[in-house]
């Protein structure tokens, strides 16, 4: 795919000069703004009154918070509640231990380096053990394919905003990532849903949705258990989506961070690995499979494309944690990660079957549900006439929390669907809490 030059971007270089002048700078600069903030105290107090002072961007009309905080909070207000809504990963899996000694080991010999400004792209020796993973994964990349982020997320939002438009149009698969309908909101954007089935989106509805939204700029997917449906996609419909990727000249955001967590079955090709014209954004994550809180993430992409997300990077962090990665390449070093991940997917494969068995034995008849064969979420269709909202309020005050699904879905709707998380609750929460949810929707049916 070609991607369209752009004049607006400031060149590498001036922004590498303005980061060795910024300590002496950054001394000044505060001095400047504590002046100011003296001097324009009344205009903040005013401004900090309601939004009818703040002259908001037109933007900030379209954010909403996040439905999953916002349960989390009434969850963390009751007392010993049981909770399938974090979507977390088992804080007993991180390598506590050995992050302990690597990064004494960082701190001692490389303190100069990992307590320093960074490059922009990212350090160099983890990219260069991304690019070896990705090639043993058929993804055909170097080093100048690979951009390091804060998380994929970052990669969601810097991905939107090389391409969005206000007006542009988005599709999802029905339910998606709510993450990802939040970094592209602020865009101004219209966010579509597709009908998506067990094994992916149905591609009908999707050519329908390209062909009905000439306006389309971005696929965003989350082929290999989904967050929060737990589905993969089938072979062919992976093939099918590139095919007609590159009929409507569309790009597809493929976000990956559960695909290593496989509790059975084959590992299918990713779309990455099957992209035909470079037009899959790959985004890759440190998140699920090391540590969540390091916030490492990475986007594989088309050079061109790379090149301008690193300059937006430039604009709007800088860089990645330095210490952060040099944290997951020393990392990388010193455990057999394959190892680690095998140990993160018997646990969680141990949670998702005593999960499975639970909703066998306690849920009513008329509750379907998927059985993810990897990831964090399984997924549960209610009866049409039921309401999460109800069941969920329900369920709280039998000190059990969940996420409803609704918010999962682009354009609202869908009321009666819930997610529900197996990773982060201990392993003797899930049958009671399981028992009373069963109980609970019983209830309401
Ligand atoms: C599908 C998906 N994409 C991206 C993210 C964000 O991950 P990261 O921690 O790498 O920013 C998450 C986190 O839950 C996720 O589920």
């Amino acid at each position: 795919m070609k991607f369209i030059p752009e004049q607006s971007f400031y060149p590498l270089e001036q922004s590498v000069r303005f980061v060795a002048e910024s300590i002496t700078a950054y001394v000044a600069v505060q001095e400047s703004v504590n002046a100011s903030i003296k001097r324009d105290a009344p205009y903040f107090q005013d401004t900090i009154k309601g939004d009818e002072y703040m002259k908001l961007a037109k933007r900030i009309g379209n954010i909403k918070p996040s439905a999953i905080r916002a349960v989390g909070k009434k969850i963390t207000a009751i007392d010993n509640c049981i909770s399938f809504a974090a979507g977390l990963p088992d804080p007993a899996l991180f390598p506590s231990k050995e992050m302990k000694e690597v990064t004494d080991c960082l701190l001692t010999e490389k303190p100069h380096i990992a307590l320093q400004y960074g490059m922009t792209k990212g350090y160099a020796p983890l990219i260069a053990k991304i690019v070896n993973d990705l090639n043993g994964r058929n993804i055909d990349c170097n080093v100048a394919n690979i951009q390091m982020t804060t998380g994929s997320q970052q990669g969601i939002s810097f991905v939107g905003m090389a391409f969005l438009d206000p007006g542009d149009v988005v599709l999802t698969e029905n339910p998606t990532y709510l993450g990802a309908l939040a970094a592209f909101r602020p865009y101004e954007v219209i966010l579509k849903g597709v009908d998506s089935e067990s094994d992916g989106m149905k591609m009908d509805a999707l050519e329908d949705a390209l062909k009905n939204n000439p306006r389309t700029k971005l696929i965003y997917l989350v082929p290999t258990f989904s967050n929060p449906s737990g589905r993969t996609w089938s072979i062919d419909k992976r093939k099918a989506v590139i095919q007609l990727a590159n009929q409507y000249d569309v790009v597809i955001i493929e976000d990956n961070p559960y695909g290593d967590i496989r509790f059975e079955g084959e590992h299918l090709p990713t779309l990455k690995s099957l992209d035909t014209e470079e037009r899959v954004v790959y985004l890759g994550s440190y998140s699920k499979i090391l540590c969540a809180g390091l916030r490492v993430g990475y986007i594989c992409a088309e050079q061109n494309l790379v090149q301008k997300i690193e300059i937006i990077k430039e604009g709007a962090d800088l860089q990645t944690n330095q210490l952060a990665q040099m944290q997951v390449d020393e990392l990388l070093e010193k455990i057999d990660l394959d190892a680690h991940i095998g140990k993160v997917i018997s646990a969680y494969k141990e949670k998702r079957d005593l999960m499975m068995a639970c909703i066998e034995k306690y849920f009513p008849k008329n509750i379907k549900y998927t059985c993810p064969e990897g990831g964090m979420f399984l997924w549960l269709e209610l009866p049409e006439k039921m309401d999460a909202n109800v069941i969920l309020d329900k369920s709280l005050l039998q000190k059990v929390g969940f996420v409803p699904g609704g918010p999962f879905f682009p354009e609202g709707n869908n009321e009666n669907t819930i997610r529900l998380n197996f990773s982060t609750t201990p392993k003797n929460n899930i049958e009671p809490g399981i028992k009373i949810l069963g109980r609970v929707l019983d209830e309401a049916g």
